[in-house]
């Protein structure tokens, strides 16, 4: 993890950051509930884990990587493959404990996959962001947040409908960084 660069000190990735916290601690506990073979339980933990990332992918889609596509372009793509590929396993447990036998070891395999990906983020984009956007950049990012919210917090005895009744997630790409613009000029602000 990222502790010494600084990255933590800017409020928009310490939020990144402690939503991350949040999905890894509901991972273990998956994977307490499936080694017990308690699918129903594994089910309603993949929903808190769809909650906490509802917003938190709409800030880093629709805030901080649209930022740093022009820079990693290739880390970008792959990371948002990973987001749909995981979004779509925990999905099928959205409204109901899934009957498809398959389901828990593709959720465990998805959730795999995201371990992995948060681990990119906080030792790769994370990071990195702090050399790629500017003050304005982060003021971008501070504007999806508030619009996206936070699922923390929201995650006990949540429902479907919770989710549902969520902000919808932001288009995405409506911040690309101009060409003309020098984004190395300026620090990040650490709060707004
Ligand atoms: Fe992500
Ligand atoms: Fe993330």
């Amino acid at each position: 993890m990222c502790e010494y660069c600084g990255c933590q000190e800017i409020a928009a990735i310490g939020e990144l950051t402690r939503e991350h916290e949040a999905v890894v601690a509901e991972i273990a506990e998956v994977r307490s509930f499936l080694r017990d073979d308690n699918v129903e339980g594994a089910a309603k933990t993949a929903r808190r884990i769809a909650t906490i990332l509802e917003p938190h992918t709409a800030v880093e889609e629709g805030g901080l990587f649209p930022l740093m596509a022009q820079e990693f372009p290739d880390h970008i793509d792959a990371l948002e493959r990973e987001h749909r590929l995981v979004e779509a396993v925990l999905a099928e447990a959205a409204s109901h404990t899934p009957s498809d036998p398959s389901w828990p070891a593709r959720l465990t395999s998805a959730l795999e996959v995201l371990r992995d990906h948060i681990l990119k983020e906080q030792d790769g984009v994370f990071p990195a962001s702090l050399s790629v956007l500017d003050t304005e950049g982060w003021e971008q990012v501070e504007t999806v947040r508030a619009r996206a919210g936070s699922g923390i917090g929201e995650t006990e005895n949540i429902i479907r409908t919770a989710w549902r009744g969520a902000p919808a997630r932001p288009s995405g790409h409506d911040h690309e960084r101009q060409p003309h613009e020098h984004p190395h000029d300026d620090r990040p602000g650490h709060q707004h």
